[in-house]
């Protein structure tokens, strides 16, 4: 294999593609690099099953039978020792892979602690292991690894990139789990060649909204189209940051390509001044749900009030409905992420993608598209319990 100025020519492990974010990523790898071929490391309780799971994120991916051709199902678990292969078939592996690309993660954040680091610490440390076999006998070997802006937890202010622990407590086990993996991989920054990526909260693609998994401001959105939003529980005025999976994916292929991105972090993120507030977002959802009504009348939009403010500014009949309703769990979920805003540095990151070609797309006709997506897709089959129901946190076989 031959790996030279960006150009990726032999096997390009991916692990998560079955997910909201690989399922983007996998085409446009392939369409970069023509010569490439993907090993997808893919969950199932059977080959069979696994097969069938990556066949489904191949159909979501809109793939040729080219294109199909060029990706392999690698059936195993990343976070189980040796991704679950046997010690043969790991050592094979290692031996062709050049390129890492690593998406898989636990995004749940209502597991506790123990299970989120099961999934994305020892995750993260078999990745880790793999790629210094993988390394050994690859001269432009890579790793690019997902983690995320919010592994600064409840810290505020300014945010960099180039920041990781500075005393901050976390919102969630999710976060947590994140921010040691991210301790790992930056501690294996001295001996292997990578990049760390940092997305903020994901929407789907700018050109149509796609996204396969729908989390998120998904959910409040699943809960307006049903009326089950009796309070809109946001500060009207805080500005969360969302980031269309398009972007990501882009800077992703850009700065793997680029000998400079190596042991370098990036927030990839849309920063303050380019994001919504969460007044302008929850208008244009109600907005989106009237337009979509044929007698242009959708659920009325409720009222909103900062979470801590819930329980004394809203009505008795508002309390009444909020406390019966679906919306008060979600809230326990997210309510770290909806009475404040982050403030991601990522301004030279942006203005290094602008110069490649690569803009932030505008956020709001992006999430304008993906409320309509997500809405027209039924929020698709699967949600942030979906991998469990469909079998894949099963054992491969
Ligand atoms: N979505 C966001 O808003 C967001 C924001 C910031 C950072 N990120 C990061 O972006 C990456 C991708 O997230 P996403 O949004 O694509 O999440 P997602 O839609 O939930 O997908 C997660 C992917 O990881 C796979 N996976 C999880 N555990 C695995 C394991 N033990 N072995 C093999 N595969 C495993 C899942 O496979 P199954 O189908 O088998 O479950 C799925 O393909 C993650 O690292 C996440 O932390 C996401």
């Amino acid at each position: 294999m031959n790996l030279t100025g960006g150009k990726i020519s032999g096997t390009v492990l991916l692990t998560g593609v079955t997910g909201g974010l690989g399922a983007e990523l996998l085409p446009r790898l392939l369409r970069r690099h023509p010569d490439c071929e993907v090993a997808a490391l893919t969950r199932g309780g059977t080959p069979r099953q696994a097969q069938d799971r990556l066949e489904a994120a191949l159909d979501f991916a809109r793939l040729g039978p080219e294109e199909r051709a060029r990706v392999s199902l690698l059936h195993g678990d990343v976070s189980h020792p040796r991704f679950g292969l046997s010690d043969a078939d790991w050592r094979a592996l290692a031996s062709r892979v050049g390129r890492v690309f690593h998406l898989a993660a636990s995004v749940d954040f209502d597991l506790p602690l123990a299970e989120s680091r099961a999934a994305n610490v020892d995750s993260a440390r078999e990745v880790l292991a793999f790629c210094g076999e993988a390394a050994r006998g690859m001269r432009d070997f890579r790793l690019n690894y997902v983690s995320t802006a919010y592994v600064s937890g409840r810290r505020r202010g300014r945010l960099m990139e180039d920041e990781l622990y500075l005393g901050q407590t976390f919102c969630n086990g999710y976060e947590q789990s994140k921010f040691e993996a991210e301790q790992l991989v930056r501690q294996a920054a001295a001996r292997l060649p990578l990049t760390i990526y940092r997305p903020s909260q994901i929407i789907g693609e700018s050109s149509e909204g796609r996204i396969r998994k729908f989390f998120g401001y998904y959910e409040f959105l699943k809960l307006a189209e049903r009326g089950r939003m009796p309070v809109l529980p946001a500060d009207p005025l805080a500005r969360p940051d969302l980031v269309p999976a398009d972007y990501v994916c882009e800077a992703m292929l850009h700065f793997d390509a680029d000998p400079g991105a190596v042991g370098r972090c990036y927030h990839l993120t849309a920063g303050l001044e380019r994001s919504l507030s969460f007044e302008r977002i929850f208008s244009q959802m109600y907005r989106e749900l009237a337009a979509r009504r044929l007698d242009g009348k959708g659920p009325a939009k409720p009222r909103m009030f900062r979470p801590e403010e819930l329980e004394w500014m809203a009505s008795p009949e508002e309390l009444r409905r909020f406390h019966l309703s679906p919306l008060k769990l979600l809230l326990r979920t997210y309510r770290a992420y909806l009475e404040s805003e982050r403030d991601f540095d990522c301004e030279a990151t942006q203005a290094s993608l602008a110069r490649a070609g690569i803009a932030l797309p505008d956020i709001e006709s992006a999430l304008w598209l993906s409320a309509g997506y997500a809405l027209g897709a039924r929020f698709g089959q699967t949600g942030r319990a979906g991998a469990a129901r469909s079998g894949a946190a099963r054992q491969p076989a």
